[in-house]
């Protein structure tokens, strides 16, 4: 059976991954002081790319060769649809992943990356990935993987084998599998409910099976119900990796890379006296209580002396992502909420506002000593991961991507007229996706269209959703007058005029 055991009957969300981004990678890896060589002729590798939001964004934004894989095929279709609408390049296949370990003409590749694979697919998978990494991956390249991780899952893992176990023994075909996993998410409540003293031994598993049973079920199908599912340790994985002569770079999760929000004085020096670097991982995963990883590894490392590192830096350049006033100048650590230094925070945000993107050595003069570059780097790395700022591409890469964000752009918003399942749009500016609402991609049609004001827009939108007998939901209800509908489509116009249509023209989503 092709399935191998895999969740094929309800297809995959359609997310997208920032981390997956040839840019964002780049960036953590300079942050850390490793040199990677010059991507502009890249060639990417994404394995199981789900839906493919994400392959096809970088794909239209961001220059290089795409290529990527997933076994299922209604997926493939998908992704190969966003591929012909936007007319970007990229070798999309339905193949297994052992599969594409047997073509022959694959390339090197300089990424491959997967995201939400690794702790859900049979040990002898994994292999089949690491086969292909050890094969396919260039010096001097690198592997983005995310996957499950202990000991932050040590707890919640009898609450996953009672759901799966319910699914699989109790659980009808008949019922389909959202019936199944709706079952079971009910039954392990009621097991918990009764005072099995497990749960009341883990409080906080109770709480997760409370956020878990609000869950979009699609993506729960994926998350919990595959017949492999395995969090890892870290070691564990770096020594897989090995195999593939591969060495643990860093992590693509951006808030990961700030100490002090994070870790305290004390845990700080503890981790910075040991001098194993995959120990050292370890104790930090006990320490924050880690469950997902996003790890980069690379094969062959070059570190940059600190002054070849701080001038490549000072070139990064960065763009505003969000209105200023809706800026709330905090940032969530493990440790809890920390407030961000205004005087530093605010003329960096005010001057992106006014200048559009800058890069870092632009900011350190523009700012005249508010902020050096050190503060610059840590304002960069809490800015993009609480979602504020992003990476902008160089000029000539902004213009070369502009035609194929635009016909992506337009696929996808065109699919806005029927559906909300997909949440963004793709910027030539960043490299990346941008996170647009249905209803901001229906505003961005309207505007598209020649319509202008407030009033058009909304009318717009009204007049889609009423010819499919459709009403906006808000808290939880549907408001049922039309007059109310188009309420409500007014206000949400005018803040998307108010305070998103500029940005979207910043980020060239806009025209
Ligand atoms: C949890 S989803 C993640 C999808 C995507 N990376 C994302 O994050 O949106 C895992 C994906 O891996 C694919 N997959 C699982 N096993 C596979 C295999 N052996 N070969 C190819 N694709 C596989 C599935 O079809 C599914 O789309």
């Amino acid at each position: 059976m092709w399935t191998q055991g895999y969740v094929t009957e309800i297809d995959y969300t359609h997310g997208y991954y920032r981390e997956l981004s040839p840019g964002l990678l780049r960036f953590t890896c300079l942050v850390r002081g490793l040199s990677l060589p010059d991507h502009k002729d890249m060639k990417y590798l994404e394995l199981g790319f789900g839906q493919g939001l994400s392959l096809n964004i970088h794909a239209a934004a961001c220059p290089g060769e795409y290529w990527g894989t997933d076994f299922n095929p209604t997926q493939v279709a998908n992704a190969r649809e966003l591929l012909d609408g936007s007319g970007a390049c990229a070798h999309l296949f339905d193949h297994s992943f052992a599969e594409l370990a047997a073509r022959t003409d694959l390339p090197q590749f300089d990424v491959i990356a997967l995201h939400g694979i690794w702790s859900w697919v049979s040990p002898e998978n994994q292999q089949v990935i690491v086969d292909i990494v050890r094969r396919h991956l260039a010096v001097g390249g690198l592997l983005y993987l995310s996957y499950n991780t202990l000991p932050g899952w040590a707890s919640a893992m009898p609450f996953r084998h009672l759901m799966q176990l319910h699914a699989d023994l109790a659980g009808a075909d008949a019922q389909g599998l959202i019936g199944k996993i709706d079952a079971a998410l009910e039954f392990s409540r009621q097991v918990a409910d009764s005072g099995a003293l497990f749960f009341r031994a883990n409080p906080g598993v109770s709480e997760r099976m409370k956020k878990v049973a609000e869950q979009n079920r699609h993506y729960l199908a994926h998350e919990y119900f595959n017949a492999d599912w395995q969090p890892m340790y870290f070691s564990e994985v770096a020594t897989r990796l090995e195999e593939a002569k591969l060495t643990y770079a860093t992590t693509a999760h951006l808030l990961d890379h700030i100490d002090s929000i994070n870790l305290t004085g004390e845990v700080a020096r503890q981790l910075n006296d040991i001098s194993h670097a995959v120990l050292r991982e370890t104790v930090r995963d006990y320490h924050v209580n880690q469950q997902f990883r996003r790890d980069i590894f690379t094969r062959g490392q070059r570190w940059l002396t600190t002054s070849e590192q701080m001038s490549r830096l000072r070139e990064v350049r960065v763009v505003l992502l969000v209105d200023v006033a809706d800026v709330p100048f905090t940032v969530k650590g493990t440790l809890g909420e920390a407030q961000l230094q205004e005087p530093i925070y605010r003329p960096i945000l005010e001057w992106l506002a006014i200048h559009g993107p800058s890069s870092l050595a632009q900011l350190e003069t523009g700012l005249e000593g508010t902020a050096n570059l050190a503060a610059l780097i840590q304002a960069t790395l809490i800015l993009m991961g609480n979602g504020h700022v992003g990476l902008a591409q160089e000029d000539t890469v902004i213009e070369r991507a502009r035609p194929t964000c635009d016909r992506l752009n337009q696929t996808l918003c065109e699919r806005a007229r029927y559906s909300a399942d997909v949440a963004y749009l793709a910027s030539p500016v960043t490299g990346g996706g941008i996170a647009l609402s249905r209803f901001g991609q229906l505003f961005l049609l309207a505007r598209r269209q020649g319509l202008y004001t407030p009033e058009q827009l909304a009318g717009f939108v009204w007049s889609i959703l009423s010819g499919q007998n459709q009403r906006i939901v808000k808290d939880g209800k549907p408001i049922e007058s039309p007059q109310d509908n188009l309420a409500e489509l007014l206000t949400q116009a005018r803040e998307f005029q108010d305070k998103r249509y500029g940005l979207l023209r910043t980020l060239g989503i806009a025209p």
